[in-house]
């Protein structure tokens, strides 16, 4: 049980990575808050987490929104006592490029990618400080390592999510918080099939060339999640404000 006693919170815990990352961190021991701005999905993962033998909780939350975060950072954290593991996961995505981004959206994805990094960082550090450490996850992309076409909000916000995990590394070292992000490349989550959608393209030529890759595949929700499991135990412990990449060698 590689995070017995751990106290996660997963936001964006409703669906594809975040609840694979759910499954797999409650099946090594971890009490896990799914945090989701739909409710529903994040009660029903929580159900799901609860059937492995561990505590769980399913919170509505909008990440963007400070009050609604600091509300589930107040319950998960009281529920458990603390949070050792913060999984920031939330995201979405808007395919266009410079001429088609509304500044609506810009302002959208900046607010769920990187300012809902910033709000739960900044609710979730004290309590880490104040209980000796903590592990953070931000889940950043490949497009936050590398352009890509048609997504520049995206890009640019998780460009931001990949240098956040940096600084946060660098000013909470001292105080035991390690921070790191996991860089997916395609995974194949409900977020692939939105892009297709977005892009009018067909779904199974869209998914036809995420496979496009080295490993000649794209990767899976559990396959990210394995790699969180690692981020967020013990046995990472000398590693913090790394960009790890799980992508199968896509941007190789
Ligand atoms: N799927 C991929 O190919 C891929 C690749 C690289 C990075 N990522 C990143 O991985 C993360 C998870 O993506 P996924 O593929 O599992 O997507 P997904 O769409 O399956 O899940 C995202 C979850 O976030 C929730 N969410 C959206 N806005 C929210 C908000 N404001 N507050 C709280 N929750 C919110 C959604 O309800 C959903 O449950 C995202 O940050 C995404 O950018 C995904």
């Amino acid at each position: 049980m590689r995070l017995q006693n751990k106290k996660a919170l997963i936001t964006g815990g409703g669906s594809g990575i975040g609840r694979a990352t759910a499954l797999a961190m409650a099946a090594e021991g971890a009490d896990v808050a799914v945090v989701d701005i739909n409710l529903a999905a994040a009660q029903a993962v929580a159900k799901e987490v609860e059937a492995l033998g561990v505590k769980a909780l399913g919170i509505a939350g909008d990440v963007a929104d400070e009050a609604s975060v600091q509300a589930a950072v107040a319950e998960a954290a009281s529920a458990f006592g603390t949070i050792s593991v913060l999984f920031n996961n939330a995201g979405i995505i808007r395919r266009a490029n410079v001429i088609d981004t509304t500044t609506a959206e810009w302002d959208q994805v900046m607010g769920v990618n990187v300012r809902g990094v910033f709000l739960m960082c900044k609710s979730v550090v004290p309590l880490m400080i104040a209980n000796g450490g903590g592990s953070i996850i931000n889940t950043g992309s490949g497009w936050g390592l590398k352009g890509g076409g048609d997504a520049l909000s995206y890009c640019a916000s998780k460009a931001a999510v990949v240098n956040m995990t940096r600084a946060l590394a660098i000013d909470h070292g001292k105080d035991g918080v390690r921070v790191n992000s996991v860089n997916p490349g395609d995974t194949n989550t409900p977020m692939l099939r939105e892009e297709a959608r977005q892009l009018s393209q067909e779904e199974a030529s869209f998914l036809t060339e995420a496979n496009d890759r080295p490993l000649q595949r794209m990767g899976t929700p559990e396959e990210i999640a394995e790699a969180v499991v690692w981020l967020a135990s013990d046995a990472s412990s000398y590693v913090t404000g790394s960009a790890l990449v799980v992508d199968g060698g896509g941007i190789a």
